[in-house]
């Protein structure tokens, strides 16, 4: 298998983790989940900017350009030879001993790595969507970080697997954020509902595709914030995210939605950021 390595494409057995990697010892690091479809990625531009940014939100500095940083991922997938699925790339602080919570200075470089794993498309889950449960959201206040430190999120997707559901809706105080690895919306009388872009949520890539999508259709939304009870009595429920694009909610902590059918709106947003996906990439 081939992953990166700083700034070069190696063997999976080539690379060494060094103990004292702070991305190994405090969780002090970012990552993106870039996903292709027939050897082409999608949204590289945008997951490549956010990277950046979450970079700068923690004073990390990322040695190469971010188009230096587009290079090695299409390497990646090309060498790896990898037609539909995930690449992976993280980006630590680097090694700094002896371990101490002050970042070390900046001749410390991060560590890179990046993996690329086949992952098919599911088209029927998209038809059919996701059961969920609702959870407090108690992760930290700095949601729009792309972090490799996701306690808070793992612990509310294992909560989801043991109730038998696969995400996790989170609300702090009654007011619904985003789920533990995508964003959400609500449909009511045909007006889409969102949490806006902020500290308490991460801004997804695919939710900006989305968005274009719905201006594009004239399906109104408002980013505004909307509560539990809001979820509750919603016509529609849906979740978004690179690997999953426009998934439908059809069950929120043992209640159905919509009959348990994906609805009218969910179903034309999904197609057309099918249509996005295959301007870019091809027939998927
Ligand atoms: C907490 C969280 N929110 C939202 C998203 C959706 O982001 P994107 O659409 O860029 O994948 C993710 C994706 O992993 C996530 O982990």
């Amino acid at each position: 298998m081939k992953v990166i390595w700083n700034n070069q494409i190696v063997d999976r057995e080539e690379v060494r983790i060094d103990p004292e990697d702070r991305g190994y010892q405090f969780g002090d690091g970012i990552y993106e989940v870039v996903r292709a479809y027939n050897g082409y990625f999608f949204g590289l531009d945008e997951h490549v900017d956010r990277l950046y940014s979450s970079a700068d939100k923690i004073e990390m500095k990322i040695p190469q350009t971010k188009e230096e940083m587009k290079t090695l991922m299409t390497r990646l997938l090309n060498e790896s030879d990898i037609q539909t699925g995930n690449l992976y790339l993280q980006a630590t602080r680097g090694i700094a001993s002896p371990r101490n919570h002050v970042y070390p200075d900046m001749s410390v470089l991060p560590t890179i790595t990046g993996t690329v794993t086949t992952v098919p498309r599911d088209a029927h889950k998209i038809e059919t969507g996701i059961t969920t449960i609702t959870e407090p959201d108690i992760r930290w206040l700095k949601c729009d970080i792309k972090s490799i430190s996701l306690l808070g999120n793992i612990m509310a997707k294992h909560e989801a697997h043991k109730n038998n559901a696969e995400e996790a809706i989170l609300h702090r105080d009654g007011i619904v954020t985003e789920c533990s690895a995508s964003n959400v919306a609500i449909v009511k009388d045909d007006v889409i509902y969102t949490h806006p872009d902020g500290h308490l949520i991460l801004p997804g890539v695919t939710k900006i595709v989305w968005l274009a999508c719905a201006k594009e259709l004239g399906i109104e939304v408002k980013e505004e914030p909307f509560t539990l009870a809001q979820l509750k009595d919603a016509d529609e429920v849906f979740c978004s995210s690179t690997t999953i694009e426009v998934m439908p909610i059809h069950t929120i902590d043992g209640e159905t939605v919509n009959g348990g059918k994906r609805g009218k709106i969910t179903a034309k947003l999904a197609d057309a950021f099918k249509i996005k996906i295959e301007e870019t990439c091809g027939e998927i």
